[in-house]
């Protein structure tokens, strides 16, 4: 990475999320470090910025970092700045204590304070604001996730010039779940400041319109919404994927082959490795998981002699109760697995609770004969796709939960209910059991999917929408069009 001068380059591509790629940590000796953020926004945008530079802004994973823009990776990073009590209120708070949970089919209770809410929307402000000084006009700028739902309307109201898009990695809630928001109408009218809001299905976009329709009675016709003002904003699903060439070339690597054999020698040579990757998130069914397979091993229809299951899970909001909860969860359950049923030579199963370089995950992915994947909800999951990626072979088997955004695309996969202990476990033994050649053929079909429904594709057909949303929008003229009035935004 090379930092570089303070300049703020206009650009005519920009990014906004709530995190930049890169996190800066600072160790307890003062030495300050730079890796990679977690999470799937991360893996994806990553390489779409690559292709296309531009600017990324967002803030840089700890307090009070009020940091010059910087070059990294071939485009530009404009650092935001988030307090202390920002990040508990904002982040840890609304972000991840009210929208994560009420948008993930409140599989955990989400919390409505106001002052959370406060924070939200000030934030969101500064957001906007530094988007507002980096975008150039007439640019195009892309706002991420449900952390910044405010910013495509108060970049609306600033720059009128701009063409915006919105996508969101996660769920949108049915609307008999939305409705609970306390702030409902406030994010719908802040998300339709964009052109186009992208969602990971078309149950999503479906929910969206939906409560447009019926809380604020918009006009809508399929994914089109029209707004009092005359402008159209529309809803549409755009699944996202992964880099499939890059995983699948890392995997083909001889560094990371020679792990993969290592690996699963280290792991005591099992005839089948089960595997599972996550951030430690209650919303990614570990615990249930590693239930179902403790079962398994209790009941004897797997041997713990012949298999290894291998669970790591990045550190994730560790500062949000429900997500210590689930550490302190998913610590005892491993622990009480292992010691009723593993023996001195392997345990049961092996967890680590850390986050890996890619090529490790690779690896994995590499090693591991069944990848288990079993959110309770998820927006997309990526961990399934990178492993089908990884799968050149064309062996290895996929065990999937129909509640991942993933399912609609990964059909072939061995589908399972995570809230249904006995389909995990007939869903594990299935993919364990079934023949080769049913393996192989269903893997075939995943990863013809994956790789003509890679992250090029998805950033092409958004960014190909958003770049025929008309340049003229609510009578008011883009600069090289007519003149640029200020205009109010999506008022409903
Ligand atoms: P989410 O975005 O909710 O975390 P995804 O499955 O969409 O879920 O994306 C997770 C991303 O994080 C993937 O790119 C995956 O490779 C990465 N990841 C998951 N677990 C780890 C880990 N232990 N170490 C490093 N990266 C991880
Ligand atoms: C998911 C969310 C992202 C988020 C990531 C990691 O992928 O959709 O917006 O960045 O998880 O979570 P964190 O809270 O660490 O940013």
């Amino acid at each position: 990475m090379s930092e570089a001068a303070p300049q703020l380059q206009p650009a005519d591509f920009v990014v906004v999320a709530n995190r930049l790629p890169v996190d800066r940590t600072t160790d307890t000796g003062g030495a300050v470090a730079w890796r990679t953020s977690p999470g799937g926004l991360v893996t994806a945008l990553e390489p779409v910025m690559q292709e296309r530079h531009g600017a990324w802004v967002g803030w840089p994973g700890a307090p009070d970092e009020a940091l010059d823009p910087f070059d990294y990776d071939g485009y530009h990073l404009v650092p935001v700045p988030l307090s202390g009590q920002e990040i508990e209120d904002y982040y840890e708070g609304f972000s991840n204590g009210t929208l994560w949970p009420l948008y993930h089919d409140v599989v955990a209770k989400p919390e409505y304070h106001r002052e959370w809410w406060d924070a939200y929307h000030a934030v969101n402000e500064r957001f906007a604001e530094a988007t507002m000084r980096v975008a150039g006009p007439g640019a195009t700028v892309w706002v991420q996730d449900y952390q910044l739902q405010l910013v495509p309307q108060m970049l609306r109201r600033r720059r009128p010039d701009l063409r915006i898009g919105f996508f969101l990695h996660i769920p949108f809630p049915p609307i008999e779940l939305f409705q609970q928001l306390p702030w409902r109408r406030q994010i719908i009218e802040g998300l339709l400041g964009a052109d186009i809001i992208g969602f990971q299905t078309p149950g999503g976009a479906q929910n969206f319109t939906r409560i447009t329709r019926q809380r604020l009675k918009l006009e809508t016709h399929r994914e089109m919404i029209t707004l009092p003002s005359g402008r159209s904003a529309r809803a549409k699903a755009y699944p996202i994927s992964i880099d499939a060439k890059g995983f699948e070339t890392l995997a083909q690597s001889r560094p990371v082959q020679d792990r993969a054999r290592e690996l699963r020698h280290e792991l005591g040579d099992p005839e089948v490795l089960f595997l599972g990757v996550d951030r430690l998130d209650y919303t990614k069914g570990i615990y249930h998981r590693l239930r179902a397979y403790g079962e398994l091993v209790a009941e004897r229809v797997i041997d713990p002699r012949k298999a290894a299951f291998l669970q790591v899970a990045t550190p994730s909001r560790e500062r949000v109760e429900e997500y210590k909860r689930l550490r302190d969860d998913v610590n005892m359950l491993v622990g009480r697995i292992n010691g009723d049923l593993g023996d001195l030579r392997r345990p049961a199963i092996t967890y680590l609770h850390a986050s890996f370089p890619r090529a490790e995950l690779a690896a994995m992915y590499t090693a591991a004969d069944v990848c288990v994947v079993t959110p309770l909800r998820d927006g997309m999951n990526l961990v399934c796709k990178e492993y089908v990626a990884c799968r050149s072979g064309t062996d290895g088997a996929l065990v999937l939960s129909e509640f991942a955004g993933a399912a609609g695309e990964l059909r072939q996969a061995y589908m399972i209910n995570p809230y249904d202990i006995n389909s995990m476990k007939h869903g594990m033994t299935l993919a364990m059991n079934d023949t080769v050649q049913n393996k192989r053929r269903r893997m075939r079909a995943l990863r013809r999917q994956v790789f003509t429904h890679d992250i090029e594709a998805w950033a092409t057909s958004f960014l190909d929408d958003l770049a025929a949303v008309p340049a003229t929008t609510a009578g008011v003229p883009r600069p090289g069009v007519g003149a640029p009035a200020s205009r109010t935004g999506a008022q409903a």
